[in-house]
């Protein structure tokens, strides 16, 4: 597998260790960067890490951690060959729900860590996730269990593994919304195997959803890292990590509710 992508993501988690960007760096006892291998073709993203993970270094290996590692293997997958991380790599104090500043400031780790991994599909775990990876597409009661494409890629917005914890009816349908991840991992199979063309395999998926790019806001913080693509040397042979020109740049766009003309529906 492609060295060039495990030596591009250890340096984002080197990087993610030592990160002072935000203040949740000052009452962690470490970040937790994710887990994984690089080659992943399933990435989880979840909201942030809890008490345990903190302690750890690992994300979901709490309580919420066995709803997930349960309902991944239910479709047949093994929590270690999928890559899973948060949306902020430290504890919010409490368990509080991570602020949008600090989102912010830890998004370009994110986005390195899927630019670097480019999954066949993106698992949303929860409605931070979806706010900070879709932003404006819609609520997660609306979009769980639904296919989503923005630019090239493919999002299946779930809801969190820890509400089923505490409403024991979500466990329900995040199984069954499990069995749809199932199904659209063995389209992205399909179309893997099937000659290469010019379009990018994404582009050939029927979409439940498809929704316009929305650039990330600038970093509330000062002293902001530089975003960590500049990082990744592709080695001979290796494909080139797509560092070209970023998506076109659109006005950014309110949460909820979505509007008609940022959302198409087939
Ligand atoms: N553990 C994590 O790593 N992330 C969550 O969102 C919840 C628990």
């Amino acid at each position: 597998m492609q060295t060039g992508a495990a030596d591009a993501l250890a340096v984002v988690h080197e990087h993610i260790l030592v990160c002072t960007d935000c203040p949740l760096h000052l009452k962690r006892i470490q970040a937790v960067p994710g887990t994984g291998p690089a080659g992943a073709r399933i990435m989880a993203v979840g909201e942030g890490p809890g008490e345990t993970e903190d302690r750890v270094g690992r994300p979901f290996v709490g309580a919420a951690g066995n709803v997930l590692t349960t309902l991944l293997e239910s479709i047949g997958l093994r929590r270690d060959d999928i890559y899973i991380t948060n949306v902020v790599k430290c504890r919010p104090p409490g368990n509080r729900d991570p602020e949008p500043a600090e989102m912010e400031a830890c998004s370009h780790f994110l986005d390195a860590q899927i630019e670097i991994i480019r999954p066949d599909v993106i698992l949303i775990l929860g409605r931070h996730a979806l706010a900070r990876l879709l932003p404006g597409a819609g609520g997660i009661s609306g979009l769980h269990g639904r296919k989503v494409v923005r630019g090239d890629r493919l999002y299946v917005p779930l809801y969190h593994p820890a509400a089923a914890l505490y409403q024991g009816s979500l466990m329900r349908t995040l199984e069954d919304d499990m069995l749809k991840v199932r199904g659209y991992l063995d389209e992205a199979e399909a179309r893997r195997r099937q000659p290469v063309q010019a379009a990018p395999p994404v582009a050939h998926a029927q979409p439940d959803v498809t929704t316009s790019h929305s650039p990330a806001p600038p970093s509330a913080f000062p002293g902001h890292a530089e975003p960590l693509l500049s990082l990744v040397a592709p080695e001979p042979g290796e494909p080139v990590p797509r560092l070209g020109p970023p998506d076109p740049i659109e006005p950014p766009t309110p949460p909820e509710p979505p509007s008609r003309d940022q959302l198409s529906l087939f």
